[in-house]
């Protein structure tokens, strides 16, 4: 078994020290007001497997709210509780947060019970999880500070590498665990268990999974596209016939598995521009995922997902524009046309969200089309004329929507690198709009 000092050595050897001080700081807390404190969860499983982790997930045998109060008195924290789940949340000065549990609550419901002292509530409270290898704890108090306790066999399922259940009941219980199930088998390189495959697929044909809400539901695909790799786990979502819970013309295949791959390779690259615009991943992926889904299918999967509002645009209007511009590109690409001219790529890729070209370059198997994208995000998009609408003004050019057309008139041929300096955009200006602005003191004409 492991011992105090070998988890101990973890703790000093991984963790950030003012982390390490923390757990002593609880532990403290904890012993003067008597109570026992855990650090448990997916926290102790990635520091066993020495992943990086700094989700604190704490639990005391007691009062947690009571904790978290205690604990904010002589440390500089704020605390949110919700007394009905007897939770808190310690936020600090730089935001960092440690979500703290009681084990008393279900010792609410009973009023004659006293509060129990012994661990006997810690394990219930373990019970109620979804996989061993989450149902490890560590003891913060000072005594016995390091001490791992495992009810559950989760020590031996993290060696042997096995996503196992507690009990049959689990996935009848919150049968969105099906999908963790898959989310923790590809990010750490485990197996579910012969036993847990067996519980999710008689989960599947007696219908649970129908009965996850569409926000829960949406919630765990989220999850699953946002882990470093999403692609071998919606494989094996495919694998295990779990997609249809999507969408029943959703499907899986080879081309999916490219698609993520240069959409990885896209992301990746989007992240070292450092344009400190941010990007949804997830939102890029599941564009990938639904490429080819027809419009009904398109609706089903945004009702049963309960896709939010906000998505919307991106996913229908903006969906349909990607399109057209995907075969325009494609056209470019295949014929071996000469390239479009910047102005037309700057034009066709303005209305699109980072999303959008991301999922565009995902889409491209050229390369030189891919880099009209990326050449619109690094070089064009933000490009402004040098003139002002100011400017027109003093040049005389009179207040009207004319100046809207001339601005842009003036960053289309500045991005086809027909005009470069101010003197030739002022030329510009003279020569297209304001031909007869003497004579009538309006512009006649455009051309
Ligand atoms: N949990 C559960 N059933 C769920 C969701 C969560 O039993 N449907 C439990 C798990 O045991 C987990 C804990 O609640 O350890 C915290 O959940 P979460 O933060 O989602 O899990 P992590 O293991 O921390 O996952 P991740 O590494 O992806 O953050």
């Amino acid at each position: 078994d492991l011992k105090r000092r070998e988890v101990v050595r973890m703790i000093r050897e991984q963790l950030p020290p003012p982390v390490r001080e923390l757990f002593e700081d609880f532990g403290r807390t904890a012993d003067a007001l008597g109570l026992k404190v855990f650090a448990v969860g997916g926290f102790v499983r990635d520091l066993l497997l020495d992943e990086p982790n700094l989700d604190l997930d704490i639990v005391v045998e007691g009062d947690g709210i009571a904790f978290a109060e205690a604990f904010a008195r002589d440390h500089e924290c704020r605390v949110r509780s919700h007394e009905k789940f007897g939770t808190a949340v310690i936020v600090f000065p730089d935001d960092f947060k440690v979500d703290v549990a009681s084990t008393r609550v279900e010792y609410y419901l009973e009023p004659a019970a006293l509060p129990t002292v012994e661990t006997a509530s810690l394990k219930l409270d373990l019970y109620r999880r979804d996989f061993t290898i989450n149902t490890l704890a560590i003891v913060l108090n000072h005594g016995s500070f390091g001490e791992l306790l495992d009810f559950f066999g989760g020590l031996r399922d993290l060696r042997e590498k096995a996503i196992r259940v507690l009990h049959n009941l689990s996935f009848v219980e919150d049968p969105t665990r099906v999908f963790r199930a898959v989310r923790f088998e590809q990010r750490l390189g485990f197996d579910i268990g012969k036993q847990t495959e067996h519980l999710i697929r008689s989960a599947v044909r007696m219908g649970f999974l129908d009965r996850i809400g569409g926000p829960r539901l949406l919630n765990e695909i989220i999850h699953i596209l946002e882990e470093v790799r999403p692609f071998p786990a919606m494989a094996r979502l495919e694998e295990l016939d779990l997609v249809k819970f999507l969408h029943p013309a959703l499907k899986i295949g080879e081309e999916t598995g490219a698609v993520f791959e240069r959409a990885t390779r896209a992301l990746h690259w989007y992240e070292l521009l450092y344009t400190g615009k941010p990007c949804s991943e997830w939102v890029v992926y599941f564009l990938c995922l639904i490429r080819d889904l027809d419009a009904d299918a398109f609706q089903g999967i945004c009702e049963r997902l309960g896709i939010p509002g906000r998505l919307h645009p991106l996913f229908t209007e903006q969906r349909h524009l990607a399109q057209g511009v995907l075969q325009r590109f494609q056209a470019f690409a295949r014929r071996k046309m000469k390239r479009p001219r910047n102005s037309e790529i700057y034009q066709w890729l303005l209305p699109l969200d980072t999303e959008v070209l991301l999922y565009l370059m995902a889409r491209l198997e050229s390369e030189e089309a891919r880099s009209w994208i990326s050449v619109f995000v690094t070089r064009l998009r933000d490009q402004k004329p040098l003139l002002s609408g100011e400017d027109l003004k003093v040049l005389g050019v009179p207040p009207g929507p004319l100046y809207r057309e001339i601005l842009e008139q003036l960053l289309l041929r500045r991005l086809d690198g027909e005009v470069v300096t101010r003197e030739q955009e002022i030329d510009l200006v003279q020569r297209k709009y304001m031909k007869n602005v003497h004579s009538s003191g309006l512009p006649q004409s455009r051309n």
